[in-house]
């Protein structure tokens, strides 16, 4: 991260940037919530994942999920294994336990309520881990 974009952020600037930019220019549906995951975790004996959109939009710009990171965008449309994320894939290119905390964290992840199918949920601020 460069230090423009640090200083950026820890003053919220950046933040509210890109909320008045995208707020504007994006579909308000998509954009708002968070989306749960569950291709392949509840078969494997893990909560479905819960992937608070809104909170990582406003700290990220789109493309770098979208274009750099490879997050095709559409809901349970990305085959993410932990493997993957171990390797500094998808979700691992930041939850390194360097720009943000490390997978081992499997509940602030995987705290989604049992049953809950892949997709859309929710409104604009996400409920955090765990408290869906
Ligand atoms: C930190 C990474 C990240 C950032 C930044 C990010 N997204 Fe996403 N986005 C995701 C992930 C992960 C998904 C869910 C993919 C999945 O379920 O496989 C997603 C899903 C979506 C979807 C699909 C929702 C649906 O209805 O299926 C849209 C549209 C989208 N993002 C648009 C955006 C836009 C526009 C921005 C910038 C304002 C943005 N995203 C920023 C990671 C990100
Ligand atoms: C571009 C970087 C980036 C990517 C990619 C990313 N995250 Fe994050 N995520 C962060 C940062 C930074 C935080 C804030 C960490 C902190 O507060 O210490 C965070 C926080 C979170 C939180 C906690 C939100 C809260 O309310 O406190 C969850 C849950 C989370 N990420 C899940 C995911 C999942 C699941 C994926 C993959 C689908 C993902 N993240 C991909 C950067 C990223
Ligand atoms: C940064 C977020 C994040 C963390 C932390 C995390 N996971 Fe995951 N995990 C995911 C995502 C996203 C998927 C894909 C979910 C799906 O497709 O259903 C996944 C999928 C899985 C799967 C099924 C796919 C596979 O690779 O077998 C298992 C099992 C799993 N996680 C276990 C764990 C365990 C155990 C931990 C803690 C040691 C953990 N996860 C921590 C995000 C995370």
């Amino acid at each position: 991260m460069t230090l423009w974009r640090r200083i950026l952020r820890s003053t919220g600037i950046f933040a509210l940037f890109l909320n008045l930019y995208f707020g504007l220019s994006v579909d308000t549906q998509a954009e708002y919530a968070d989306v749960v995951i569950n291709r392949q975790a509840e078969k494997n004996g893990m909560r479905p994942v819960v992937f608070p959109h809104w909170f990582h939009r406003i700290r990220f710009r789109c493309k770098v999920c979208h274009a750099e990171l490879g997050f095709k965008m559409r809901a349970g449309s990305n085959p993410i294994t932990m493997t993957d994320i171990i390797e500094g894939k998808f979700c691992g290119a930041c939850h390194n336990n360097d720009i943000a905390w490390s997978p081992e964290n499997c509940d602030l992840c995987h705290s989604g309520k049992p049953g809950l199918p892949t997709g859309v949920f929710g409104g604009h601020e996400t409920s955090g881990p765990g408290r869906w």
